[in-house]
């Protein structure tokens, strides 16, 4: 039997209750095509931090990359300064394992709530591939004379040619394999950003001319695309973008899919070890009252098994969430307003999917 080992991070308020949740469905649909897990839960998060004053100690990268993957539930708790876990944890394993490619699906399900007038789920069906370890979030730059009147501020946006490839390696190699429209879309802004843009620019062409003639090459501009997003999302097949852009316009993404509840991301190194979470925060009000939707999660765990190679779980937790939502057992997406609760919402899609 195929099997594969996963740390879990629950993370701080409502993570542990949805991790729980994908958890569960994961097994579910697991036990069903023959694939054994096996886990071992990690405490990072604002409770440790506050007792240890520890966030995520390099050891526990090293231990990180003895599994095939993490799951993780959410991370920001309201006594810890906004930033400090997000950094600490979040973006420090994104680059410690070096999970170069952010991978956001956009899917609107049947009698989910968009606020896209006049569009369903035949229009909104997309993938943004976001770089996710270059760019202006390599932190170089710096302030001079902080504080005085002439203070200066610089952060610099940086892509070396191998890191702009990989990833338009990765998205070119999607767009291929997910077999819908065929079209990978670059977006960027290469027209104010004449050195950075033109080396996507050139990225993807010469390798979309070279190695995916069956791939039709597109470009948008990054401020047309939030308008097409709004306009027309039907038009999208795949997205490549650098990670700035790509941070903002996959917020913009996941409110018109539905909102948090429904949202997942995943870290991913396809050579390394990945991190699949629900893009939604830690929602601390909403803690241990059986009131949140564990979708995302849920949504999450499908996309772990989907790059862990293991396809037909992925498909059938993807059908079965489909199913829960075409059939309107699950009323709506906003926490308390699901017609049931996190567990139930859990064991439902466990049932669907067994
Ligand atoms: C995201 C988040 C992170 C980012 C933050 C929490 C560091 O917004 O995953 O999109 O900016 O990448
Ligand atoms: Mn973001």
């Amino acid at each position: 039997m195929k099997s594969y080992n996963i740390a879990l991070i629950p993370g701080d308020g409502t993570g542990p209750e949805v991790l729980a949740e994908g958890v569960k469905v994961v097994n579910a649909a697991c036990v069903k095509h023959g694939v054994k897990l096996n886990y071992q839960s990690f405490d990072f998060g604002g409770e440790r931090y506050k007792r240890t004053g520890e966030i995520l100690p390099d050891s526990a990268l090293e231990e990180f990359k003895k599994f095939d993957a993490i799951f993780l539930g959410a991370i920001g708790h309201p006594d810890v300064k906004p930033g400090i876990l997000e950094v600490g944890i979040l973006l420090k394993t994104r680059f410690a394992l070096d999970q170069y490619i952010n991978l956001r699906p956009v899917k609107l399900y049947p009698n989910v709530e968009t606020p896209l007038k006049d569009k369903g789920p035949e229009h909104v069906d997309f993938v943004v591939v976001r770089e996710n370890t270059g760019g202006i979030y390599t932190g170089i730059g710096g302030v001079t004379q902080k504080g005085t009147p002439l203070e200066v501020a610089t952060q610099v946006m940086q892509y070396s040619r191998p890191v702009v490839e990989r990833c338009v390696k990765f998205a070119y190699d999607y767009t291929r394999r997910r077999n819908k429209k065929k079209m990978l879309t670059l977006v960027h802004k290469c027209n104010v950003l004449t050195h950075c843009g033109d080396l996507w620019v050139r990225v993807h062409k010469e390798m979309g001319d070279a190695l995916y003639p069956d791939i039709k090459q597109d470009y948008n501009h990054v401020d047309a695309c939030t308008m097409w997003f709004v306009k027309q999302p039907e038009y999208y097949d795949v997205i490549v973008t650098e990670n700035l852009f790509g941070d903002i316009i996959t917020d913009l993404a996941a409110i018109i899919q539905g909102g948090l509840g429904i949202a997942a991301g995943g870290n991913i190194n396809p050579e390394g070890v990945s991190m699949f979470e629900p893009m939604g925060g830690s929602a601390p009000k909403y803690t241990g009252k059986n009131v949140i939707n564990p979708l995302a999660t849920i949504c999450a765990g499908g996309m772990m098994m989907d790059t862990l190679g293991e396809t037909k779980v992925a498909d059938a937790i993807d059908k079965a969430v489909h199913e829960a939502l075409a059939s309107k057992q699950i009323k709506s997406l906003a926490a308390g307003k699901m017609g049931m609760g996190t567990r139930e919402v859990g064991d439902l899609i466990a049932k669907l999917v067994s």
